[in-house]
C-alpha cells in the first residue's frame, strides 16, 4: 500500500502503529463488509462479475485460513487486501477498494461487530432479569431487614429487594437498546470523509449488512465515535448496577450477615487458610465495573476535542470498547449464575428483620393513626423511646408522650393491640403497598416487570433475526 509513496517502515514503528492484534475482533465483520461492498460494486457495474467472483471466493478462503495466516500490516484492512492481491493479483484484488477508504471501512466493521456484542449483552441481561424475577417470586414472603446507610432501617422482603435490582437492570436494557439503534447505521460509502465520485449505492450496502439506515453526512460517518461512547457508557452503568449486587452478595455471605451461601462454583479458597471460601467471582464483577468505567473514560478522553474528520487517534479508542463489552457480557452471566444458585438463609433473614428497632417507623405511623397527632410529634416520641432503649410498651409511650406533649397517648386512643400490631413485621409489610414489600403489591410489580421483559425479548428476537437474515443473504449472494 505504501510502497510507491513512502520508504519502508522499521519494525518498531510498524508495531507502534499497527492495530492488527485488536483487529481480531473485526476480522469476520471486515470480510462481510468486503463482500457487501464487492456485491454492490458489481451490481452498479463498477467492477465486472468475473472480477467480483474471483474476489468473493478469495475472501472465502481468507476467512477459512483465519487471521493468523495474514501478514503483519498496519491493520486488518490492509492485511486482508494484501492477502487478496497475493492470491488473485493486483489487477483483480486491487479493485476491491474502489470507492472506499479504510476510514469508512473501519467504522463499518466496528459497528457490525459491536451490534452483535450489544445483542449478546441484551440476551444475557434478559436472562439475568428473569433469574431475579424468578428468585423474587420464591421469596415474596421472605422477611429480611431493609437498610439505609448500611444500618437496619425497616423490614422488607427478599422479593422486594431483588426486584429493586431488576428495575435498575430494566433501564440498563433500554440504554443498551438505545445504543443499538444508533450503532446499527451504515457509514459505508463515506470513503475517506468526502464521499466518492463512483456511482456507489449506499442504501444497498447498508441493507446487505443488515443496518437500519445510512449515516447521511460522510464526514460525520467516518469521524463519529459517539456510538462507542454510548455503548460503553451503557455498559459502565450496567456494570455499576452489577457491582452493587456483587457487593451485597459479598456482604451477605460473610459470617456476620449470613443471609446467603454462594454456590461453590462461584467461590475460591485460600492457598494458606484451608477453611476459606471466598466470593471471588462477585469481587471480580465489582472490580471489572472499575475496568469498564475506565474504558468509558478512555474513549471519552481519546475522542475529546478531535478535529474533523478521521484521525488515527480513533484507533486507540477501539480496544477499550472490546475490553468493556467482553467484561460486561461475562459479568452479566456470572451474576445470573450466582443468584440462580445461591442458598438463601430464610431463618437468619427473619431473625434480623426486626433487629435494631426496625419497627420504629411503623410504631410512629400507628401513633399518628390511633392518636391523631402529627407525624413529627410521633417521630419524637418513638425517637425518645429508641434513645432510652426502653421496651415499646403502652406505659413507656404514655410517659414519654406526657413529658413531650402533656398528653397520654392512651387517652388519645392508643391501645396495647395497636402497639403489638405495629411491632409485628408481617402485619407491617402487608400495609406497604406503594411499590413496597406488601406481597400483593410485589406480585403486581412482578407482573409489570414480566410484561416488559417479554416485550424486550420480542424486540431482541426481531433484531437478531433481521441481522442474521441479512448476513445469511450476503453469504448466499456470495455463492452465486
Ligand atoms: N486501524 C485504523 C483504525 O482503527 C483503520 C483506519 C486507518 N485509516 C487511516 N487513514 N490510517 O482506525
Amino acid at each position: 500500500m505504501r510502497k510507491a509513496r513512502l520508504s519502508s517502515q522499521p519494525e518498531d514503528v510498524l508495531a507502534f502503529t499497527s492495530s492488527l492484534a485488536a483487529d481480531r475482533w473485526i476480522f469476520d465483520a471486515n470480510l462481510a463488509v468486503d463482500r457487501a461492498h464487492v456485491v454492490m460494486l458489481t451490481e452498479e457495474g463498477i467492477i465486472t462479475l468475473e472480477i467480483s467472483s474471483l474476489i468473493l471466493s478469495a475472501l472465502d478462503r481468507i476467512q477459512d485460513t483465519g487471521i493468523s495466516a495474514l501478514s503483519q500490516e498496519e491493520d486488518i484492512h490492509a492485511a486482508i487486501e494484501a492477502r487478496l492481491i497475493e492470491m488473485v493479483g493486483e489487477d483483480v484484488g486491487g479493485r476491491m477498494h474502489t470507492g472506499r477508504s479504510r476510514n469508512d471501512e473501519v467504522a463499518t466493521c466496528i459497528r457490525v461487530r459491536l451490534r452483535d456484542e450489544l445483542l449478546f449483552m441484551m440476551r444475557e441481561l434478559i436472562r439475568l432479569r428473569q433469574v431475579l424475577i424468578m428468585c423474587a417470586k420464591e421469596h415474596i414472603e421472605t422477611l429480611m431487614p431493609g437498610f439505609t446507610h448500611t444500618q437496619h432501617a425497616q423490614p422488607t422482603t427478599l422479593a422486594h429487594h431483588l426486584l429493586a435490582h431488576a428495575g435498575a437492570l430494566e433501564r440498563d436494557f433500554d440504554r443498551l437498546s438505545g445504543a443499538y439503534t444508533r450503532t446499527n447505521q451504515s457509514p459505508l460509502g463515506a470513503a475517506a470523509f468526502a464521499g466518492t465520485g463512483f456511482p456507489i449505492n449506499r442504501a444497498r450496502t447498508s441493507r446487505l449488512l443488515g443496518f437500519d439506515g445510512v449515516i447521511e453526512n460522510s464526514m460525520d460517518a467516518v469521524s463519529a465515535r459517539d456510538f462507542l461512547i454510548e455503548s460503553v457508557f451503557a455498559s459502565a452503568n450496567l456494570m455499576t448496577d452489577l457491582s452493587r449486587i456483587a457487593s451485597e452478595l459479598i456482604l451477605w455471605s460473610t459470617s456476620e450477615f449470613d443471609f446467603v451461601t454462594i454456590d461453590d462454583r462461584y467461590a475460591s479458597t485460600s492457598s494458606i487458610m484451608p477453611q476459606k471460601k471466598n466470593p471471588d467471582v462477585a469481587e471480580l464483577v465489582r472490580g471489572k465495573a472499575g475496568s469498564v468505567i475506565a474504558a468509558a473514560t478512555g474513549i471519552f478522553t481519546i475522542t475529546k476535542a478531535l478535529p474533523q474528520s478521521y484521525n488515527r487517534d480513533l484507533q486507540e479508542a477501539t480496544p477499550h470498547l472490546w475490553s468493556a463489552v467482553s467484561d460486561t457480557l461475562a459479568s452479566i452471566r456470572m451474576t445470573a449464575g450466582m443468584i440462580d444458585t445461591m442458598e438463601v438463609h430464610r431463618e437468619n433473614l427473619l431473625r434480623q428483620a426486626t433487629a435494631g428497632f426496625a419497627m420504629a417507623t411503623e410504631l410512629a405511623d400507628t401513633l399518628v393513626r390511633s392518636c391523631g397527632i402529627s407525624f413529627r410529634t410521633a417521630h419524637q416520641i418513638v425517637g425518645t423511646l429508641a434513645r432510652t432503649g426502653a421496651q415499646p410498651s403502652l406505659a413507656a409511650i404514655d410517659e414519654i408522650g406526657l413529658s413531650l406533649t402533656g398528653k397520654r397517648m392512651s387517652d388519645l386512643g392508643l391501645d396495647e393491640h395497636a402497639i403489638s400490631d405495629a411491632l409485628d413485621p408481617v402485619a407491617s409489610i402487608r400495609t406497604r403497598r406503594s411499590g413496597g414489600p406488601a406481597p400483593d403489591d410485589v406480585m403486581r410489580v412482578t407482573l409489570v416487570f414480566e410484561e416488559k421483559l417479554q416485550e424486550d425479548a420480542a424486540l431482541l428476537d426481531s433484531r437478531c433475526e433481521r441481522v442474521e437474515e441479512a448476513m445469511e443473504l450476503l453469504q448466499d449472494t456470495d455463492r452465486r
